[in-house]
C-alpha cells in the first residue's frame, strides 16, 4: 500500500514545496534517505468535516485533483525513512522542516491523517487488539506507544479524530492470493476472524483485508492530529 515512484514524482509536480526529502552524499551522488509528503487543503476547523486520507490524496494518490494552492492547512500524508537509518532523528528533522514550511506558506493548520507506523505489527501480535486502542496506548513516560505518533506528539501534535476508513481499496481475489503467497508475506498473512463483512485477514500492514465471495477489500484506519499554532515557532532546519 505504498505510493509508487510515479505517484511520488507526480506529487512533486503538483506541490513541489510540500515534498520534503533528506539526501545523503555518497561518492558524488545524492541519495534520498528520508521523505515526508505533504498536501495542501482547506480546513474549516470542524474535525467532522475532515476528509479521509484517501479522499485527500486524490483519485490516483498524486494529489492532482485535490491540491488547493491557497488552502489554509497542510497535511502530512506519509513519511518514510530508510530502515537502517531509523532512530537517528530523521523523522524529527522532517517534522521540523514541515513546521518551517507551514510558517513560510503562512497556513493556519499543520495536521495529518497519520498512519501509525507499528499498527500492523501490533495487530498481528494482539489478536484481541483494535486500532482505536493502539492509537491511544501510551508508554510508561506518557508518550504514544507508536513511534510515528510519538515523534509527532513530541512536537505538540494532538489527536483530533479517528479516521476509521482512511484507505479502502478493492483488489481482485487473484491479486490477494498472489500477494499472500509471496516470500516474506507467507508468515505475516493470517486469518483473524469471520465477520459480517467476510473473512478478516491480517498482513502486517496497517490495515486488514475483508474477503467474501464477491470481493477483497483492504481497509485501513488512521488518526487525524493537529500541531497547534504554537508548534510552528519550534523551527529547525528545512530538509534539502
Ligand atoms: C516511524 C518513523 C518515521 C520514525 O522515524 P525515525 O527517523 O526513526 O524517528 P526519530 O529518529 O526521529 O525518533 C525515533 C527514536 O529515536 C530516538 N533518537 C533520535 N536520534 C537519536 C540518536 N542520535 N541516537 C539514539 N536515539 C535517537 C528518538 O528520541 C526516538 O526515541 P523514542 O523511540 O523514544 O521515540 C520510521 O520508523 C519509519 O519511517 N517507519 C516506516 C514508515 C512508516 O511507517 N511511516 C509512518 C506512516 S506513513
Amino acid at each position: 500500500m505504498r505510493a509508487t515512484v510515479k505517484v511520488l514524482a507526480r506529487r512533486a509536480e503538483v506541490f513541489p514545496e510540500g515534498q520534503l526529502v533528506v539526501h545523503e552524499e555518497f561518492r558524488g551522488l545524492r541519495k534520498p534517505i528520508a521523505s515526508l509528503s505533504l498536501q495542501r487543503f482547506n480546513y474549516d476547523g470542524d474535525p467532522s468535516d475532515l476528509p479521509t486520507w484517501q479522499a485527500l490524496s486524490g483519485t490516483d494518490g498524486t494529489f492532482a485533483d485535490t491540491y488547493c494552492p491557497d488552502g489554509n492547512a497542510l497535511a502530512m500524508m506519509s513519511i518514510g525513512i530508510l530502515p537502517e537509518l531509523h532512530k537517528q532523528g530523521l523523522a524529527n528533522r522532517l517534522i521540523d522542516a514541515a513546521l518551517v514550511l507551514a510558517c513560510e506558506l503562512d497556513v493556519e493548520h499543520l495536521m495529518g491523517s497519520y498512519r501509525p507506523s507499528q499498527l500492523g505489527a501490533y495487530m498481528v501480535e494482539n489478536v484481541d487488539g483494535s486500532p482505536e486502542f493502539y492509537i491511544q496506548a501510551r508508554r510508561a513516560d506518557g508518550l504514544p506507544l507508536d513511534p510515528w505518533l510519538r515523534a509527532l506528539t513530541r512536537k505538540g501534535m494532538e489527536l483530533i479524530r479517528y479516521d476509521a476508513e482512511a484507505m479502502k481499496i478493492e483488489v481482485p481475489l487473484r491479486q490477494f492470493n498472489e500477494y499472500r503467497l509471496t516470500p516474506g508475506m507467507r508468515s505475516r498473512v493470517r486469518h483473524l476472524a469471520t465477520s459480517d463483512a467476510g473473512e478478516i485477514w491480517l498482513c502486517g500492514a496497517t490495515g486488514h483485508f475483508e474477503i467474501n465471495d464477491r470481493s477483497v477489500v483492504y481497509r485501513e484506519a488512521n488518526v487525524w492530529g493537529k500541531i497547534g499554532r504554537l508548534g510552528f515557532v519550534s523551527g529547525g532546519s528545512a530538509a534539502t
